[in-house]
């Protein structure tokens, strides 16, 4: 539903100066929240979930990265992401290789969703984000928090207290511990 012009959370026609006019018959404009997801944690379902609010269409977007040794394979993260997406509306999962202005533009996505947890995200999203703005300015990116509960928890910390025989009980879907666990004590 097309909320009335200046009400909702995007500029719509009449609603002020700003050039931005998404398509009114879209139910919303599409967004990409990209990331490596080795593996996927409650801290990146909490981000989509809320993205999901925002935008009409959400694609996960995972990187295939040739340069970076992952624990999972793009096709076991885009599997897990799929799984715990399931039941959240207009969520699609895909990989992409390349720049990501690129796949933005293929996907007719006119946003980049990123989570910023704490201050020292910052200035690695902003480098990014400036980046990608310099290479398509059309494509922006937008930040928003997970929950306070998860601003700790990354892909990173997951697998080395994982690895080290520590809890991660609650901080992954159930489904991404199954499968640590199988890379790691089958
Ligand atoms: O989860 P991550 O590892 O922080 O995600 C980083 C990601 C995938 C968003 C970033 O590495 C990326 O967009 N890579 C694609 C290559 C690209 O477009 N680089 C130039 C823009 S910074």
């Amino acid at each position: 539903m097309t909320p009335p012009a200046g009400t909702g959370p995007f500029p719509t026609k009449g609603s002020g100066p700003s050039p931005t006019v998404f398509p009114e018959t879209a139910p919303g404009p599409t967004a990409l929240y990209p990331g490596s997801f080795d593996p996927p944690t409650n801290g990146h379902l909490d981000l989509i979930e809320r993205g999901a609010r925002l935008f009409g269409r959400l694609i996960v977007a995972v990187l295939r990265n040739a340069e970076k040794a992952p624990l999972f394979t793009t096709g076991e993260r885009v599997e897990m992401l799929r799984e715990a997406t399931r039941s959240i509306p207009h969520v699609e999962v895909a990989e992409f290789e390349g720049l990501l202005v690129d796949f933005a533009r293929q996907c007719g996505a006119g946003a980049v969703l990123r989570g910023i947890r704490a201050i020292s995200d910052y200035e690695y999203e902003m480098q990014m984000a400036l980046m990608n703005r310099r290479l398509d300015p059309k494509v922006e990116t937008v930040f928003l928090m997970p929950a306070e509960a998860y601003s700790y928890v990354s892909s990173r910390l997951i697998k080395e207290v994982y690895r080290l025989g520590g809890s991660i009980q609650g901080l992954v879907p159930p489904l991404v511990e199954t499968r640590l666990r199988a890379k790691w004590r089958p």
